[in-house]
């Protein structure tokens, strides 16, 4: 799909003077040139309207780029800013968020029973052993523990390391291997298009691999028969009501620049990439997108429909919602259970005012046709967001129109799980051109650069970079300072440029037009996935000897997999192998990792010093011309 994308389109979406004038911020152009003006006094500012427990010395330490520090000298934590100090407030009673399961299961809660249950587990997690530092993984569903364990474990400083519920037993255990950690938190199951996904299962899997974790500790969510293991598995409602799980619980102090998460995403060779963010810079950043790119108020319902082991979740169900005390919506299943209006229905039941999604969701309940929206009553809308990938022009279009009556303004958000906050959007007050996520949010410098090195003219397409540092900014790879140097501040190193790994343009008008990844990454459905990851499952089977994988664009999905194969000697390809490899790197990497095509070749396209060339692959797969093939080995 990506390679459609229409050109700059000249057909612009103006705000209605109502949205601009009572927007959070009615005049973009004012807030960028002031923090382009004094980028460290404007983050000051925003830093200001959070709580510290201790002030900074400094802004920005660069002297060490790129391990930038913000905030330096600053004490905090984040849980602090989330919880603590709504419960001082009049926001004590009111709503955190509303939760809904996907078998018609509800929890409401408000900030102060959110924060009682983040103490008891921070509580429990203590007396199991876990000390500031020590990282915890996080493995189950959208469930409201979910979110009570993320807290819990930045109250008492140890780093979470949440790993989404669709990953495979052999992906769980290379997380908890690199993060090394002794404690594991899950669920039995989780429920989703009516059917049980068995969580412990995996977990029991994942741990025999990984053996550094010595207890578990498992939410009752479905309730199906699970193994528990004398002395390492625990029930999480069995533990939180132990005399130990006092409803009171000292919130750590913290360096700004201490871990909050590690969050493993892909990248370039198979091996899990953490990505680690920490709790100074990072709450500042995350409050202040989404108090201005969505606008948040006092009685809005936001609704973020990401799952919370992605980094939408981290950043937008999870953190910035909760420092402005926010009410959310978090809905457990799939948005077409059981029927295609599920999503619109619970919009019409609780009144959600803005709605967050992504590109693929959107199209997949486009297919289903006007009338699912249309019998409900959307009016509460007041914003739309889209997030993973590009959104196309018709979908985003449907999304306006059916969704957003026409009145909606779309605020379409380029970020990544190492920016931790959104970079490219617009504002409400911004006009907006279906298919662009527009202009740089203020403090934000990015630019389109060349091949030749220089910044591209409106029209061409270039390498995405981000100049400058923000405060949300991922510290390093974890345990890997040289791969996060290698990765994102190689190619532009004398520049000071974080390299995104994303093609874009900008048009005459400035805006910004993303067009994809250039890199080993896939995205498909808004996922990411790296193609290493799927090779190596690929290869992990006897069957294959080499395997190479692209994106193709998709309708629907955005790309899909295909998988090119040379199988070793004596075996041929056939129907059946098809299908046992696609399920073999289902069973390897997770379900949304199937190749949709396998084919099974002679010999892969490989330059003469031995590196597959994907991009003939990708030609021939879409039928388009291959290109320069001078460095071909044969
Ligand atoms: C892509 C998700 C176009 C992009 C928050 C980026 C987008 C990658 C958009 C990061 C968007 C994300 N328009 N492309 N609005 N948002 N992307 O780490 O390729 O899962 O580099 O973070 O998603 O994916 P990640």
């Amino acid at each position: 799909m990506t390679e459609d994308y229409s050109p700059p389109t000249s057909e612009w979406y103006h705000p209605t003077e109502d949205i601009v004038e009572h927007a959070n911020v009615p005049d973009y152009e004012a807030v960028y040139a002031e923090a382009q003006d004094d980028l460290e006094a404007f983050w000051a500012k925003r830093a200001n309207t959070l709580e510290w427990h201790k002030m900074w010395d400094k802004v920005l330490d660069d002297s060490n780029a790129p391990f930038y520090k913000w905030f330096v000298g600053a004490k905090t934590n984040i849980v602090h800013n989330a919880l603590d100090r709504h419960t001082k407030t009049w926001r004590r009673n009111k709503l955190a968020f509303i939760w809904e399961g996907e078998n018609g299961d509800k929890v409401t809660m408000s900030y102060w029973r959110l924060w009682q249950e983040g103490n008891k587990f921070a509580n429990v997690l203590r007396s199991m052993g876990v000390k500031k530092g020590d990282r915890v993984t996080i493995y189950m569903g959208r469930v409201p523990e979910i979110i009570i364990a993320m807290l819990a474990c930045a109250k008492i400083g140890a780093p979470h390391s949440v790993v989404y519920g669709g990953f495979s037993d052999q992906a769980l255990a290379d997380r908890i291997a690199d993060a090394q950690s002794r404690v594991l938190v899950t669920a039995d199951g989780a429920w989703l298009r009516g059917k049980i996904v068995r969580l412990k299962d995996v977990v029991d899997e994942a741990v025999r691999r990984s053996p550094v974790v010595d207890t578990v500790i498992v939410v009752k969510r479905t309730g199906h028969d699970i193994n528990m293991e004398q002395g390492r598995d625990y029930w999480y409602h069995d533990l939180m009501a132990l005399p130990i799980a006092s409803r009171y619980c000292e919130t750590e102090v913290m360096d700004a620049e201490d871990p909050l998460f590690i969050l493993y995403t892909s990248g370039t060779t198979g091996k899990p990439k953490g990505v680690l963010h920490t709790h100074g810079g990072y709450q500042v950043y995350t409050s202040t997108t989404l108090e201005w790119a969505f606008d948040i108020k006092d009685d809005d319902r936001w609704w973020c429909a990401a799952d919370p082991g992605w980094i939408t979740g981290h950043s937008y169900i999870v953190y910035a919602p909760l420092i402005l005390g926010a009410t959310s919506i978090i809905y457990e299943g799939a948005p077409n259970f059981p029927y295609p209006d599920r999503w619109w229905r619970i919009v019409e039941e609780y009144g959600v005012t803005i709605l967050y999604t992504a590109p693929t969701a959107i199209r997949g309940l486009m297919r289903f046709g006007d009338a699912w929206a249309n019998r409900h009553d959307l009016s509460s809308l007041r914003l739309l967001g889209s997030v993973g990938e590009p959104i196309n022009p018709e979908a985003w279009r449907w999304y306006h129109r059916v969704i957003g009556r026409e009145e909606c303004p779309i605020i379409d958000t380029w970020w990544q799980t190492e920016t931790g906050g959104f970079m490219i959007c617009p504002l409400p007050s911004v006009g907006l051109k279906p298919g662009s996520a527009t202009r740089p949010f203020p403090g934000i410098s990015v630019d389109i650069i060349n091949d030749e090195g220089k910044s591209c003219e409106p029209g061409e397409d270039g390498n995405l970079v981000i100049q400058g540092p923000w405060p949300s900014m991922l510290r390093t790879v974890w345990g890997d300072d040289q791969r996060f140097l290698d990765q994102y501040w190689s190619k532009y190193k004398e520049q000071g440029w974080y390299l995104a790994g994303d093609t874009a343009r900008r048009d005459a008008d400035g805006y910004y037009w993303i067009i994809g990844r250039n890199d080993d990454v896939i995205k498909v459905s808004g996922y990411r996935l790296g193609t290493a990851e799927v090779e190596s499952a690929l290869v992990s089977h006897e069957t294959v000897a080499e395997a190479a994988v692209i994106a193709v664009p998709d309708e629907l999905r955005g790309n899909v997999i295909h998988a090119y194969c040379i199988l070793v000697n004596g075996v041929d390809g056939s129907k059946e192998l098809e299908a046992e490899l696609k399920n073999h790197v289902g069973d390897e990497v997770g379900p949304i990792a199937k190749p949709s095509v396998i084919n099974f070749v002679e010999k892969l396209p490989k330059t003469r010093s031995g590196k597959i060339m994907r991009r003939i692959l990708k030609a021939e797969a879409q039928g388009l011309p291959v290109g320069d093939t001078s460095t071909l080995e044969e």
